[in-house]
């Protein structure tokens, strides 16, 4: 089977984890300060927050905003759940808006549309690597007075205008699971250039508590204090080591991505009916996936099931998440309030895109992709 995503993981990668487990901390020591300045400058931002996992920093981005249960955060219909799930660990609502048809990006007039009295943030979701329309979010935000998060946890590596995702917000966050651009296992950042909001995030990681265990052997102290509520949403240096040897790597499989979807480009469309995402002229996009669309009225759950057939695990990214059950229950939410996400969505299938894969992948995939919608 050709994965739609998979992890790289090479020595010296092993070597950075061992070396850890060797050495005298195995949980917040001199490696998460590493990883965090190695995220901080992939991002060129001031600050990097290191957290447990992406939906953690979202869950710290929240906290930060003193988003609260009066609260409405608008988020993409389609996206990871998680997006919307951290607003409503605060308590507040989350508000879907619709996306662009041909980037599945945020629509940013159907933002400005969902903004009330009550609307508390704006999150935008790079979606599947390519950086939202932050021109126009920043001029819908900047109108209303509204902080605006990125989530770029498909986006690590990609750039806006010359600036690094990471940098296009007040806040952003990342995920380092296994199928996105490098991995700590599971792990999560959150990237800003705001000295108060870093503050903030790195005591919530911390159940609230203004300094960590190896801060104070240093100051060879034992006293503590905890000041607000927070989590034990740390990351360890076992992970951290990892993340900083495969962060070395990033450029390099960034290109690669590139180049396999220059392939996909090149190809693709010799595949009647076969539709790509349009990629923006002012960014670059960091392809965590490769999305295509099946014509308009083909089964794509069959066009899926053949393609296992022949070898290649496609996915799917994202059901829109106001469609989950979970949301229509608790919030009401139904078919028709994001029509261009309810009629995408039904069409798009992710196809292999990671780096270790060979041209003659990318090839079977094209080859497969013809097969099953022949
Ligand atoms: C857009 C998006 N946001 C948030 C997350 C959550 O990240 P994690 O799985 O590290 O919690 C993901 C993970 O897949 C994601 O794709």
């Amino acid at each position: 089977m050709i994965p739609y995503g998979r992890q790289t993981v090479d020595d010296d990668d092993v070597q950075a984890v061992v070396e850890v487990l060797r050495g005298a901390w195995l949980t917040t020591g001199p490696n998460v300060e590493l990883f965090e300045r190695s995220v901080a400058q992939a991002a060129g931002t001031r600050h990097a927050v290191a957290v447990a996992n992406g939906t953690a920093a979202l869950h710290c981005t929240m906290h930060a905003l003193g988003v609260g249960p009066s609260d409405e955060v608008i988020v993409p219909a389609i996206t990871f759940v998680a997006t919307a799930n951290a607003a409503v660990f605060e308590g507040a609502t989350p508000v879907f808006a619709d996306v662009e048809a041909d980037t599945l990006t945020v629509d940013p007039r159907s933002v400005e549309a969902r903004i009330t009295p009550r609307t508390k943030a704006i999150v935008g979701v790079d979606y599947a690597g390519q950086p939202c329309d932050w021109d126009a979010l920043r001029a819908v935000a900047a109108k209303h007075g509204l902080p605006l998060v990125a989530d770029g946890c498909h986006a690590l590596g990609a750039s806006y205008q010359g600036a690094p995702v990471g940098s296009l917000a007040a806040m952003t966050t990342f995920s380092f699971h296994p199928v996105k651009h490098v991995t700590t296992g599971e792990g999560g950042a959150i990237t800003t250039d705001d000295d108060e909001l870093a503050r903030k995030l790195r005591l919530f990681r911390a159940h609230g508590i203004a300094t960590d265990h190896r801060t104070r052997e240093q100051k060879g102290t034992f006293l503590y204090e905890m000041v607000e509520l927070g989590y034990n949403y740390r990351i360890c240096d076992i992970q951290c080591a990892l993340g900083a040897s495969q962060l070395k790597k990033l450029d390099a499989w960034v290109q690669r991505r590139r180049a396999i979807a220059a392939r996909y480009r090149a190809a693709l469309p010799a595949i009647a009916g076969l539709e790509v995402l349009r990629d923006r002229d002012e960014a670059k996009n960091a392809y965590h996936l490769f999305v295509v669309k099946v014509p308009a009225g083909v089964d794509r759950a069959g066009v899926h099931r053949r393609l296992r057939e022949l070898g290649i695990a496609a996915n799917v990214h994202y059901m829109p998440v106001h469609l989950h059950p979970f949301y229509r229950e608790r919030f009401g939410t139904h078919e028709g309030l994001c029509p261009v996400a309810e009629r995408e969505w039904e069409r798009i299938l992710s196809i292999p895109m990671y780096p270790a894969m060979s041209d003659a992948d990318v090839d079977t995939v094209v080859a497969a992709l013809a097969t099953a919608l022949a």
